[in-house]
């Protein structure tokens, strides 16, 4: 049962008779997801309020008393000091009335010509900003833990895959650093979103302007905004911002999945190729055998929250009409939950990557199933004249024989092979071995140990600039 609270709200509760239902209350506060933004709130406050004293809305010792008040209310913030109050619905609110106490009337002025529609756009901004630098950061330690695995194994074999059927032979190295390529269009994605999300909001109010003369230059200067926004009522409309770095962190998680389903698979004793150390295993409650890669699972997993997340801020944002709705205020839960997640993920995933051990010997024996040179010898027939589409068949044509017998092609005698093209001669041994396979495909981008190693070292310089 909700109830009558008898108390008016003290910021804007001036033209209500009536007191709030106090599941109302309760129903729309916000202050348990956006008191995280609070460092960010007092920084956009104390940048403002000086904004007002420059445009003589307040006096100097007005604005020393603000600026006073928010520094104490951000140290009280952070010993946990700080008394947080449902009833003042947010993060906004809560500060403000926290300043009252503390500056008096002064504090009373800190709202002129703003509002919480510009205010809380400015703040997202910032804080967004900040955890995508925390994001590029955690991108750049798990790319560092896929090059350092790489360099062990410039020249390490195992099968390639296409439908998780054996393909042909790669590098161990080529196939982590096809993940590290992942990461990098992540980095650029959020750089990118983080470039376009710098501009400020301030000075929009409510939706129309203020009519106060604050100097948003400067406002922006203060507090890091690359430029400013040209519309009041698209300002504080806009949460593109919010949904472009969701977007990217969804790519991401996806990518992270991808990259956690291969390390599931081949930490399976069907697969064996790596193993993974026991800090990220768990045990079961059952099997006294088992070690299971739990956290590469979970990542995989939890990379659906990114998408949801994502989902539910394109579908809150789809319809609403412009300026300001108060829908927009569940923004945050979700791109909160996908920036938790994601920078979790980052940083466990680096600690699985950097343990890994790599079984070379299981992997090298596995080049020697799945007619995994058939390619190679189609390549070969190609280089003694034979158009490719032709090759294809007969390669083709070779494998059905070599398999109807239970063999793998490099098995097959020399005069067994020449019953398929007489241009097949002793030189095709070395077209079938998996390592002049691997060499072979030395072009920028290819497998080749020697373009591995190159690609690592232009890696490892974009590293170094971050
Ligand atoms: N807590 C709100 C949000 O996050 C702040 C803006 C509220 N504005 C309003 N007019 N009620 O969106």
């Amino acid at each position: 049962m909700s109830k009558k609270i008898n108390k008016k709200n003290p910021l804007w509760g001036g033209r209500f008779e009536g007191s709030t239902d106090s599941l109302t209350q309760s129903f729309s506060a916000s202050i348990d997801v956006d008191k995280e933004l609070y460092a960010v709130d007092i920084k956009g406050s104390i940048a403002y309020a000086e904004a007002l004293k420059e445009a003589k809305v307040i006096t100097p010792k007005e604005f020393q008393k603000i600026k006073r008040g928010l520094i104490k209310i951000l140290a009280e913030i952070k010993d946990e000091k700080f008394e947080w109050n449902e009833s003042l619905e947010d993060v906004h609110m809560n500060i403000e009335t926290a300043l009252v106490r503390k500056a008096g009337n002064a504090a009373k002025k800190i709202h002129t010509g703003r509002s919480r529609n510009d205010q809380v756009s400015t703040d997202l901004r910032m804080y967004l900003s900040l955890k995508i630098d925390e994001t590029l950061k955690n991108i750049t330690l798990l790319q560092k833990s896929i090059v350092k695995q790489a360099e062990k194994h410039t020249s390490s074999i195992m099968p390639g895959f296409t439908h998780l059927q054996i393909a042909q032979p790669v590098t161990f190295g080529h196939h982590l650093m096809a993940w590290y390529e992942m990461l990098d269009r992540d980095f650029a994605r959020l750089a990118d979103a983080k470039h376009r999300m710098s501009v400020l909001p301030l000075g929009s109010a409510a939706l129309a302007g203020s009519r106060y003369r604050i100097n948003r230059n400067f406002l922006a200067k203060k507090l890091g905004f690359k430029s400013l926004s040209r519309n009041s009522i698209d300002a504080v409309s806009d949460r593109d911002f919010v949904i472009e770095t969701a977007s990217s962190l969804s790519i991401l998680g996806v990518h992270l999945s991808r990259v956690c389903e291969e390390i599931v698979l081949w930490s399976s004793s069907q697969f064996a190729y790596v193993n993974l150390s026991d800090e990220v295993c768990t045990g079961s409650s059952i099997m006294p055998q088992k070690k299971n890669p739990d956290v590469a699972e979970l990542i995989r997993g939890g990379s659906s929250k990114t998408i949801a997340n994502l989902m539910g801020l394109l579908s809150l944002m789809k319809n609403l009409p412009l300026s300001y709705n108060r829908d927009m205020q569940e923004d945050k839960a979700f791109v909160f939950d996908s920036l938790n997640y994601i920078n979790d993920s980052l940083v466990l995933l680096s600690i699985v990557i950097r343990g890994m051990k790599v079984n070379i010997k299981k992997m090298e024996a596995e080049c020697k199933l799945g007619q995994i040179t058939a390619t190679d010898l189609a390549d070969y027939l190609v280089e003694k004249s034979i158009p490719f589409r032709k090759a294809h068949e007969i390669a083709g044509k070779i494998v059905a024989h070599a398999e109807s017998n239970g063999m793998q092609i490099f098995e097959l005698e020399i005069s067994e092979l020449r019953k398929f093209s007489k241009l097949i001669s002793e030189d095709v041994y070395s077209y079938l071995d998996p390592v002049e396979s691997i060499n072979s495909r030395n072009l920028i981008g290819g497998t080749a140990p020697s373009q591995v190693k190159k690609e690592i070292n232009v890696a490892k310089k974009n590293l170094s600039t971050r």
